[in-house]
């Protein structure tokens, strides 16, 4: 919905060719076959405009098929590790995770924030630029949790160096903002970050002599990742999903 609460509406053509259906002239093939469906009738006319509402995907049927998620779309994926948070970066890409016909879409998915290569857990993905920015924005302090496994004991001392809101990180010149720290282990602890530094979590124990051997997002704001989503698979955001996202924060 546009900011004016005005349902936007697209050209048929333009609106499928957009999801990555094929061009314009595929879909033209397509509805003169009567293989667009909208509420149970075909719709013969690819020029014609139509309303993106949101439960467009519960309403039309494309070659037999529900339509996917129209624009303004946002998923949640349990990223494995393994995979690159990239559009173009060589080795298997977290977008490989999708269906291929989701990658052709216009606007493209991107990402909120990145996770490394080798870390694992609840990734957001939106092809809605205001949500990602709205979610990224210091504003709105969404906070990041995440598992740490660490390849040398905790002394102790962690938890009070990170809330300090004094320590730096390498090459940097401003301090960290508090995080905190929740020990679980002699080597395992989950740490809740405020904002999202190159390589944070690696870097503030490297800092403090320790190493992280393993490294897993289970939280972004007052959003768990669900218990039954697995690595790999990804699940649309619904609005209680994105409302959890700026829950769990204060103001
Ligand atoms: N901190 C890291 O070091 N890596 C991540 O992927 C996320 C936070």
């Amino acid at each position: 919905m546009s900011k004016a609460g005005k349902v936007p509406t697209l050209r048929l053509d333009r609106l499928l060719a957009n999801m990555g259906y094929g061009s314009r002239r595929e879909i033209g093939l397509l509805t003169g076959a009567g293989l667009v469906v909208l509420d149970g009738a075909p719709l013969r006319d690819s020029d014609q405009r139509i309303p993106v509402t949101p439960d467009l995907a519960q309403r039309m049927v494309v070659d037999g098929e529900p339509l996917d998620p129209p624009p303004g779309v946002a998923l949640m994926l349990h990223k494995p590790l393994g995979v690159t948070c990239s559009h173009k970066e060589a080795g298997p890409l977290v977008y490989g995770l999708l269906p291929d016909r989701w990658r052709r879409r216009d606007p493209a998915l991107s990402t909120v924030g990145r996770l490394d290569k080798e870390t694992s857990g609840l990734l957001l993905l939106t092809d809605d630029g205001a949500l990602l920015h709205r979610i990224i924005s210091p504003k709105a302090n969404v906070a990041k949790r995440y598992q740490v496994t660490l390849d040398r004991p905790l002394k102790g001392n962690e938890a009070a160096i990170f809330a300090s809101g004094t320590l730096m990180l390498e090459g940097e010149d401003k301090p960290l903002l508090p995080v905190e720290t929740e020990v679980h282990g002699e080597t395992s602890a989950a740490v809740t970050l405020h904002e999202g530094r190159y390589h944070q979590v690696r870097r503030m124990f490297a800092a403090i002599g320790n190493h992280v051997v393993a490294l897993h997002r289970d939280r972004i704001g007052g959003l768990a990742l669900p218990d039954d989503l697995a690595a790999g698979a990804y699940r649309i955001m619904g609005e209680a999903d994105i409302s959890a996202v700026f829950g769990g924060n204060p103001a």
